[in-house]
């Protein structure tokens, strides 16, 4: 898939603000700072065009992006940070799960954990909604960068068993800095969208 255009359509608090076409979305979830908004830039070659921080609970709304008019990205907020009040955790919490839970353009959701951590329960339970809700159970394996090649091996086992993946389920090891893994998950949409 060769994409010519991409842009920021909204930034969407409640439903009645989602995008009302029937395009197909993919969207990424996972813990708050593990790299979903930089992985939207990397794959679309755009530096800032979703939000970035090194604070986590940069990406508080539901932000979709559309690309060449096709079929959309949507960037969820994170979920696991500790460092806000238990009103604003149910708050982003709430606005993840009625994106997740009601959206019928919903094609795919790509789940991203560290790849230098074990999976959170709150990974766990993101992933089993995943699986149950019968999304392929993709997952993403963030700052590659990070660590040497043997350990990515190691740590891709400890996501899968923690996680308890399937054999078929695909995890893919990528990192926004170094840009590596972009292809795989290119390959991977453009098989999505080919069945
Ligand atoms: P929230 O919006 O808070 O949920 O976070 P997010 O998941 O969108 O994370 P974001 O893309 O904002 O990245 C968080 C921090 O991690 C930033 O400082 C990024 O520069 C850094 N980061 C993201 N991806 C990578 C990566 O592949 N390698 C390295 N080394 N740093 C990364
Ligand atoms: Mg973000």
């Amino acid at each position: 898939m060769k994409i010519k255009n991409s842009s920021f359509v909204i930034s969407a608090v409640s439903k009645k603000q989602y995008p009302e076409d029937a395009l197909p979305e993919l969207a990424f979830a996972g813990r708050s700072n593990v790299g979903k908004s930089s992985l939207i830039n990397m794959l679309l070659n755009r530096r800032g065009l979703a939000k970035t921080s090194s604070t986590p609970g940069k990406t508080q709304l539901v932000n979709f992006y559309d690309i060449d008019g096709l079929f959309r990205f949507v960037d969820l907020p994170g979920y696991g940070f500790a460092k806000v009040s238990k009103t604003q955790k149910a708050s982003w919490g709430k606005i993840i799960e009625t994106y997740l839970q009601s959206r019928e353009n919903l094609l795919e959701v790509f789940q991203l954990v560290d790849i230098r951590h074990k999976p959170s329960g709150e990974d766990k339970q993101m992933y089993d909604w995943i699986r149950n809700s019968g999304f392929s159970g993709i997952v993403i394996a963030t700052k590659a960068d990070k660590l040497g090649k043997q350990q990515i091996a190691k740590q891709m086992k400890v996501i899968r068993n923690e996680l308890q993946m399937t054999p078929e389920a695909v995890i893919i090891p990528v990192s926004a800095s170094d840009r590596s893994g972009k292809y795989q998950v290119w390959d991977l949409i453009n098989q999505i969208f080919e069945v």
